[in-house]
């Protein structure tokens, strides 16, 4: 019997999947496990379930020991994880891609409806009280057909993304360092763009790319940056449902403070949980608490996938969803 650690609560689905067949520790608490406590407890482990506010690097490796195989994490993103790290000590890395695909899709569509339909500012109108009557140009929005969405990283997210946009009416143009698979980029009349065309075409500029730290190969660390943001259209808008540093928060909060941009929709920050203060005042901001993969549904298939994983790699199996040189850079 190995032993594993969850360092976080998950649907419950999960740890019964590992405890028939191992014995299973899990943090069952509302808050977030201390990293004092996180690295205590997986001493000894032979494989731990992480979730992304756990920062996998050599300070945990070593806290958990030689006997560790797998870590698991129940994200798709894995920018907690230093893989190298894991590689270095043949430590199996393992994500959770597919299961929350539509769940994250739905996530961006929703926070590009609120924003371009100012749906954001008119709940506030009404919870503060705020007076208000029906009237022809009253917190008038902008509509989504026939416009173009530039969708940076086109992973099965972005795709999920381009689906919705397509049968909405919209135009669908993608940078990528993969070219979409040529089947589905004629269905979606999808168009690949470089990066600086799709900034200055686009109406709405959705992300979907993983986080590469700065410095890698393919680094997408403030990508959206001042310069990249000076290329947008005035009246285009952002949505972030990728990861919160993949955009320089300072530079987007002065972009829409100067109108350089119509507005951001989001559900990711740069330093999670705090948000920049100058966003939480302006108005042609949607923000989100990061929901992205928020479901009932789709928590559980992510707890059942991780633990999955884990069981697998236990047995001597292969993984199912091992993080592999190409999704470290494709997401
Ligand atoms: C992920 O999986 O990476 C999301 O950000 C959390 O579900």
């Amino acid at each position: 019997m190995a032993r594993i650690v969850i360092t976080n609560r998950i649907p419950t689905e999960g740890v019964e999947l590992l405890k028939a067949e191992h014995d299973v520790w899990m943090w069952d608490e509302e808050e977030t496990i201390s990293r004092e406590e996180c690295l205590r407890r997986i001493a000894g482990a032979d494989a731990v379930l992480t979730l992304l506010t756990e920062k996998v690097d050599d300070e945990f490796l070593d806290a958990a020991g030689e006997q560790l195989k797998v870590v698991a994490n129940v994200a798709v993103g894995f920018n907690n994880i230093d893989v190298a790290a894991c590689d270095a000590r043949s430590i199996v890395a393992t994500n959770t891609p597919k299961v929350l695909t539509e769940t994250t899709a739905d996530t961006a569509f929703g926070l590009m409806l609120m924003v371009t339909r100012r749906f954001g500012e008119g709940e506030r109108i009404i919870r503060s009280q705020t007076p208000w009557q029906w009237g022809m140009f009253y917190l008038l929005g902008t509509g989504l057909q026939g416009k173009t969405l530039g969708i940076v990283g086109a992973g099965q997210i972005g795709v999920a993304m381009a689906r919705r946009a397509k049968a909405f009416g919209m135009n669908v143009v993608y940078c990528d360092a993969y070219e979409m698979d040529p089947q589905v980029a004629a269905e979606l009349g999808a168009q690949r763009l470089e990066t600086d065309e799709l900034l200055a075409s686009a109406d709405v500029v959705s992300l979907h790319c993983p986080l590469i730290p700065a410095g890698q190969e393919g680094s997408t660390y403030h990508l959206i940056d001042a310069d990249a943001l000076a290329r947008m259209k005035p009246t285009a808008f952002v949505v972030n449902s990728a990861r919160g540093p993949i955009i320089d928060e300072e530079a987007l909060v002065e972009a829409l403070r100067a109108g350089q941009i119509a507005g951001a929709g989001l559900d990711v920050f740069e330093n999670e949980p705090t948000v920049h203060p100058g966003l939480l005042e302006l108005d042609n901001v949607v923000l989100l608490p990061h929901l992205g993969s928020a479901t009932v549904e789709t928590r559980t298939a992510m707890a059942e996938l991780a633990a999955n994983n884990a069981l697998a790699l236990l047995r001597g199996e292969e993984a199912i969803t091992p993080v592999t040189q190409a999704r470290r850079i494709r997401g």
